[in-house]
């Protein structure tokens, strides 16, 4: 029977692109998202994998979601967090609440998802996590230091977990994509687009989510069994670590 892949964010983005590349490599795919029900009705209708509905920050949520996943499909062998947010804003203009909001969903997130279907995968022997971060949390960016700093967050915690992971075959590795042509880049304003951002990625483009999907069915394939605690970065040549 092939894999169980839960990808958050799933249906919209770099993680619709995801949930279908793994689709296509035999996966059984479950795509959650947090809310906009009719692009998840419009990507279930058109792609078949089944979408479920809950907010990464909320553990209880994770853990009701995942439970149901688990019975209605399998069990969760690859588990992808791509589900974020942007709450953009200089800093001296940065709320509290646009803090945690990004914290809460793109760093905590990570430990609400994974911590449920961790044991599950040490108990099985088996398990790919896949987390995606941002070239945001490598080099920082102004506007974002909520952003920045759950992204780079991530990546710390991704490198822990791979440590913890190894010995039960299971890697923890990461993505860095850069600007991709998503709608959560294009509502950067489109000055700031053109003029800053652009002009940036010595490719000359923004990246297409497809891109980024494909560095995932890689992560989480057989192949990348010996590659955990790795950061992958695909960022059109913007920044190199
Ligand atoms: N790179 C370079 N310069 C930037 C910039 C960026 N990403 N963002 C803003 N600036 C510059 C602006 O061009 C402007 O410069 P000038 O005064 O010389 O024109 C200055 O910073 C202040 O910007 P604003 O006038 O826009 O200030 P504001 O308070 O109205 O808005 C902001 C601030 C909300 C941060 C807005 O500029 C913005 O949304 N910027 C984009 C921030 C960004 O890059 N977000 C990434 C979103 S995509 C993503 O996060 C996915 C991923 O992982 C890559």
């Amino acid at each position: 029977m092939s894999r169980v892949a839960l990808v958050t964010g799933g249906t919209r983005g770099i993680g619709a692109a995801i949930s279908v590349a793994l689709k296509n490599a035999g996966y059984r795919v479950a795509a959650n998202y947090a809310g906009n029900d009719e692009k998840a009705r419009a990507f279930h209708e058109a792609t078949g994998v089944p979408v479920f509905k809950w907010d990464v920050s909320d553990y209880a949520a994770c853990g009701e979601g995942i439970a149901r996943i688990e019975s209605e499909i399998g069990p969760v062998e690859v588990l992808v967090n791509n589900a974020g947010i942007t709450r953009d804003a200089m800093f001296h203009k940065m709320t509290p609440q646009q803090w945690h909001e990004v914290i809460n969903t793109n760093l905590t997130g990570l430990f609400n998802m994974t911590h449920q279907v961790w044991t599950g995968m040490r108990d099985r022997s088996f398990g790919r996590i896949v987390n995606i971060s941002s070239i945001n949390g490598q080099k920082g960016q102004m506007g974002q230091a909520n952003y920045s700093a759950a992204k780079a967050g991530d990546l710390g915690f991704t490198k822990a977990l791979a440590q913890e992971g190894a010995a039960k075959n299971i890697t923890v590795n990461a993505i860095c994509p850069g600007y991709i042509g998503t709608e959560m880049v294009l509502a950067v304003p489109e000055k700031v687009l053109n003029e800053r951002i652009i002009p940036q990625i010595p490719v000359g483009r923004l990246g297409e989510p497809e891109e980024i999907a494909r560095c995932v069915t890689f992560l989480a394939s057989d192949d990348a069994g010996f590659i955990t605690g790795s950061t992958l970065t695909a960022n059109g040549g913007q920044f190199f670590v």
